[in-house]
């Protein structure tokens, strides 16, 4: 069985394009998924494709015998573990409110005892009307999720509210809604990416930090219940849902934020590349060429950056700290003295000689290096799974910090 069943329902409208890449996403997260379709919803997007990259017959009709026969409506229902509703049209989000029951969607949706995310999809003016706006509120009222609409050009040709939000993003919120909530009531900081350090108007000193390590722990300590906090050096990735970012550029900026979120986190956990040294005097203007003598070259003078985890480490109290590291050769041993001079909970070491993991790849293949020296080996495993793995070591690192207080 995967980590969850979720039941998608294809609302009519042409967003209902983006439904195979939503199954995807959700099965590629681990979960069983169905899917089920207005009459509407099957004029954009075919019952083969979802059927193929779901690998689930697909439902369209309430009173069609061959189906019922499959899985029956009810039956239906009460396989989900969640519903996804996307696109949500005006007229689905309507007869919702309504409690109508007057095609397979509604009346699956009415019999099912499953909490639902809806993913509105519209024009931008059927979207503010007040009849919507209405609707949406009676559904909000009974717990409803919702993720988007977002902003932008629609397919009518409108601008403005009324785009579906992309398949990654309600894949993230269903999982935030699904996910076992390991962390629920924590308060968790995650640094990300590499930092940048002006040397000129135009020019900075950085890394190959992407920000994927970082932004994987963000999504899935969200998905566990956590209230997440994400001081993020700059990145090409968008925020996962349900997190609150914080968006630095330097060093210095990164450990001002830490130090003003820091008092109100359980967790903190270090994944950032930070610069360990920054200019000593940033050119507010661009340095040319022509200002240097014929040959001459440039001397740049580099000042330490304050050890951000260091720092969090040595002021820990009851929290969890957590860092990571790169390592290019001598892994384990660099990982157990970094560890012993940063002074965290649990450090994370990158082999980055591997051209496969580490910086800027999709996977990462890493070791969990203990205070007591034990080193656990994971594979290669996907950056989402590698951030599961180490969650789950301070979820319990966590309940052993609480026994200590506590005792
Ligand atoms: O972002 P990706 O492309 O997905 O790549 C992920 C990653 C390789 C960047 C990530 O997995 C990783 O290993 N991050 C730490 C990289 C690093 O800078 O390691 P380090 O050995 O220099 O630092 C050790 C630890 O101290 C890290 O937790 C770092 O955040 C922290 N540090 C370092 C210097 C400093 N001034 N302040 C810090 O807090």
């Amino acid at each position: 069985m995967g980590r969850g069943r979720i039941l998608v329902a294809g609302g009519g409208g042409i967003a209902a394009y983006k439904l195979p890449e939503l199954v995807r996403a959700l099965r590629g997260a681990g979960h069983e998924v169905r899917c089920m379709l207005t009459p509407a919803a099957a004029n954009f997007v075919s019952a083969l494709s979802l059927g193929a990259v779901s690998g689930a017959p697909v439902r369209q009709s309430l009173l069609d015998p061959g189906e019922e026969g499959e899985i029956g409506h009810i039956e239906l229902a009460d396989w989900a573990d969640l519903i996804v509703v996307a696109p949500a049209t005006a007229d689905l989000m309507a007869r919702m409110a309504q409690g109508l029951a007057d095609d397979l969607v509604t009346t699956v949706l009415l019999a099912s005892r499953a909490p639902v995310l809806i993913a509105p999809a519209m024009n931008v003016h059927m979207w503010e009307h007040a009849a919507t706006q209405a609707n949406l509120a009676v559904l909000e009222a009974r717990g409803i999720a919702r993720v988007g609409p977002e902003a932008g050009e629609l397919a009518c040709g409108w601008e403005g509210l009324g785009r579906m939000a992309d398949p990654e993003t309600i894949a993230d919120e269903a999982e935030r809604l699904l996910g076992a909530k390991s962390l629920a009531g924590e308060r968790v900081l995650i640094t990300a990416g590499g930092t940048r350090e002006p040397i000129d108007a135009v020019r900075a000193i950085t890394n190959r930090s992407s920000g994927k390590m970082g932004y994987a722990l963000a999504a899935e300590a969200a998905a566990r219940g956590a209230e997440v906090v994400l001081v993020s050096a700059p990145t090409a990735l968008r925020c996962p849902a349900g997190v609150r970012r914080v968006s630095v550029q330097t060093a210095l900026e990164m450990h001002a934020a830490v130090r003003d979120e820091i008092a109100e986190v359980g967790v903190a956990i270090c994944c950032a590349a930070v610069a360990d040294f920054r200019p000593a005097q940033a050119s507010e203007r661009k340095i040319k060429k022509e200002d240097l003598a014929p040959g001459e070259g440039l001397l740049l003078e580099l000042v330490p950056n304050p050890d951000i985890l260091a720092e969090i480490s040595r002021d820990r109290g009851a929290r969890v700290v957590v860092g990571f590291a790169a390592e290019s050769h001598d892994v384990v041993a660099a990982a157990r003295r970094k560890l012993a001079r940063k002074g965290c909970d649990l450090l994370v070491a990158n082999d980055i000689s591997r051209e496969d993991a580490g910086f800027e790849t999709d996977e990462n293949a890493v070791l969990l290096v203990s205070p007591t020296g034990d080193v656990e080996e994971l594979p290669l495993l996907p950056k989402r799974e590698v951030a599961r793995r180490v969650l789950d070591r301070v979820a319990k690192l966590r309940d052993t910090h609480g026994e200590t207080e506590s005792s």
